[in-house]
């Protein structure tokens, strides 16, 4: 399963090593625009935890992860730190939160186990609860380091949540080049 390619040590310390530019700045402020201060909210997928980081100077947040190796090497580094071993794709806390964040993190789902992430996503949160996430842009599927990625595009982010969430934005943005990456800012109905 491709979510255990980060139970294992050394591709978390690749990963470290690898990560690029780092992107998490715009989303944290596209989200400070809409969500207020101290707002409770939740990060799937937190890997290192450079977001967790920034979203905590304005927000209660608490971290998750699938893999217990990164979940692990934060707890080192924050003993403090509010953090849930979570599958994004059940999500199964009976916590709720006022935003959902996560960056790059339901990138490896196949589009039925997002269209379900999302579906507990929306029951996890408050009302009018924000959700906001980014993506590798395009379309299929790619396999790279044992992993599979899964790209999307405007269209079928939207076709996915619609239903039940109010779109508030929904843009392409850089990580490692310009327009690689889009962002989904929805509202819960
Ligand atoms: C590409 S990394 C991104 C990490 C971090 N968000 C960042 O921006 O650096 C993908 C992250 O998603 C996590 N992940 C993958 N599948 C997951 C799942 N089903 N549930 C929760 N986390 C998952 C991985 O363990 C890893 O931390």
């Amino acid at each position: 399963m491709d979510a255990n390619y980060y139970e294992n040590e050394q591709n978390v310390a690749n990963y470290i090593k690898f990560t690029p530019a780092h992107d998490g700045a715009l989303l944290v402020d596209v989200l400070g625009e809409h969500l207020e201060q101290e707002s409770s909210m939740l990060e799937l997928g937190m890997g290192p935890g450079k977001d967790y980081k920034l979203l905590s100077e304005r927000f209660r947040v608490t971290g998750s992860d699938f893999s217990r190796v990164f979940l692990e090497r934060y707890r080192k580094h924050d003993s403090s730190a509010d953090l849930l071993h979570l599958d994004a794709r059940t999500l199964e806390t009976d916590r709720t939160f006022d935003a959902i964040f996560s960056n790059k993190a339901l990138i490896h789902m196949s589009r039925v186990e997002l269209q379900k992430s999302f579906a507990r996503q929306h029951a996890l949160l408050n009302d009018q609860g924000l959700i906001l996430h980014s993506f590798w842009y395009g379309a299929g599927e790619s396999d790279f380091n044992d992993l599979t990625l899964v790209y999307h595009n405007e269209n079928d982010l939207a076709e996915m949540l619609e239903r039940s969430f109010d779109i508030v934005a929904l843009e392409r943005h850089a990580k490692m080049s310009e327009g690689d990456s889009v962002y989904v800012l929805a509202r819960k109905k």
